[in-house]
């Protein structure tokens, strides 16, 4: 190809100038940043479909699910006027419904792979949205384009064929890819041109699974192809709506981090090696309650962990560091009365308990831990906001054992020490930096004051 510019990608109607298709990526990985930012550069941008809208328990409702998809595909639209498709997994429950929504949003066109969509024609009503499968075989080729044909009088608009070294689930058995023996993206692609030629109009088959560059993608035109579908190689664009700790997570894994994996979908994954991943190739399970069944095949009793929750883990919870400490400031006042402390100290409470719940299900992915430090009144900017600020500070003095205010500088180094490692055996505590006041009750000098003011006694 070398000298030749890149052949434009007709899907029916539709031209895509750089025959690059961004591979849907789920749970939050491809949103309307990416697509948005694929599109205007002439190629064509997927929103992925599944995990838009679980929160970070892997919890999850399907009302919030559809909006989040029509919300994500609002988005892009606002952001380009290229072309804009949605990735939905036949294996999710939510299906049909995200289905109906991408459609009724107007979406150019829908990919469907991670089982059979045999009636995904069903839903078009009458609207022009492409139809492209992804099929990592030419039996499932034939199959969809068969039972469209029959039931549907349709045929795709177009066919990504999906090889073994694609980045997520993978669509062939974990034995034969294991022992290496999964047919090569190469050949499928061959045995599927030589069927989708045959269809008038010629269904334009687009080749995903390990496409990297330049070279990968001339070969696959000079093949036939009409274009390709790259997912892995946007994660760690600026542009991936991802956090930067999983593109990071990309960026430092060397070829041998990459291990196959049995995922609870039922098909064999291609991931990164990493802690959760370890304790899994182990044998060991994570028990969890599942509010939702995500998957339409997930057998909860019997699969180890959670894909939803794993998934969105590494999406979200990976922002930490494993090892990261989390300190709050809070004050001594959540289980003492001080009048002019009004409703911060109920708000105190709860940050306080929060940490305590923070603590104890970080701990269950990582080792985060949450701290809080009850300080002694300080000298901050919202400290000085309080009615009678001087008065309480002076008093909180008087009532230490030293009969020395705290200094900003003496929390700062609690605060040091919590965060550091030197503090790891500590976790989901309040520690009280105080100097004593909040156990020096009856003081000597304080008492003395108030006999002296009070009684009148000295
Ligand atoms: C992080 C990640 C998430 C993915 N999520 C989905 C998904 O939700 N639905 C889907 O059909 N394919 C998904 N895929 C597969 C891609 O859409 C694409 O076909 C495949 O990764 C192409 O191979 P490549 O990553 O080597 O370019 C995902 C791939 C990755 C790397």
């Amino acid at each position: 190809m070398a000298g030749k510019t890149l052949p434009p990608l007709k899907i029916g109607n539709l031209t895509a100038e750089v025959p690059i298709i961004q591979g849907g990526m789920g749970v939050k990985v491809s949103m309307s940043g990416l697509a948005s930012s694929v599109a205007n550069e002439g190629g064509i941008g997927v929103i992925a479909s599944v995990g838009l809208a679980y929160n970070r328990e892997g919890k999850y409702d399907v009302d919030t699910g559809e909006q989040a998809l029509r919300d994500e595909i609002r988005k892009a639209r606002s952001l380009t006027s290229g072309i804009i498709g949605v990735n939905i997994m036949y294996a999710i429950s939510d299906y049909e419904r995200f289905v109906k929504a991408a459609i009724d949003e107007d979406v150019d066109l829908i990919i469907s792979g991670a089982g059979m969509p045999v009636d995904l024609p069903r839903y078009l009503d009458g609207k022009d949205v492409k139809l492209l499968p992804i099929v990592s075989s030419v039996r499932a080729f034939k199959l969809i384009c068969d039972f469209w044909n029959h039931n549907y009088n349709k045929i795709p608009d177009g066919v990504i064929v999906e090889g073994p070294k694609a980045g997520g689930h993978l669509g062939f058995s974990y034995k034969d890819i294991i022992e290496n023996k999964a047919q090569s993206l190469e050949q499928i692609v061959t045995d599927i041109i030589k069927i989708a030629d045959s269809y008038t109009p010629k269904i334009p088959v687009i080749a995903a699974g390990g496409v990297f560059d330049g070279a990968d993608i001339a070969k696959y035109l000079n093949m036939g192809a009409s274009g390709v579908q790259m997912a892995s190689r946007f994660v760690c664009t600026n542009e991936c709506d991802v956090h930067e700790n999983f593109k990071k997570a990309w960026l430092d894994a060397k070829e041998e981090d990459l291990v196959i994996i049995k995922s609870p979908v039922g098909l064999p994954g291609r991931v990164i090696r990493n802690e959760f991943v370890e304790r899994m190739i182990k044998g060991e399970t994570i028990p969890f309650k599942c509010t939702y069944r995500c998957l339409k095949t997930c057998d909860t009793k019997t699969i180890p962990y959670c894909i939803a929750k794993a998934l969105i883990n590494a999406a979200d919870k990976d922002i930490l560091d494993k090892k990261a400490s989390v300190v709050t400031l809070s004050v001594p006042f959540t289980k003492i009365a001080v009048e002019t402390y009004g409703y911060m100290a109920p708000v105190k409470a709860a940050l306080e308990s929060s940490v305590v719940y923070l603590a104890q299900s970080f701990s269950q992915f990582s080792q985060v831990r949450f701290n809080v430090v009850s300080a002694n009144v300080i000298k901050t900017s919202s400290a000085a906001g309080l009615p009678d600020y001087i008065k309480l500070s002076l008093y909180a003095e008087s009532l230490t054992f030293r009969k020395k205010a705290i200094e900003t500088k003496e929390i700062a180094n609690v605060i040091t020490f919590l965060l550091s490692q030197s503090s790891s055996a500590i976790n989901g505590q309040s520690v009280v930096a105080d100097a004593g006041m909040i156990v020096n009750v009856f003081d000597r000098e304080v008492l003395e004051i108030f006999y002296k003011n009070k009684i009148g006694i000295s």
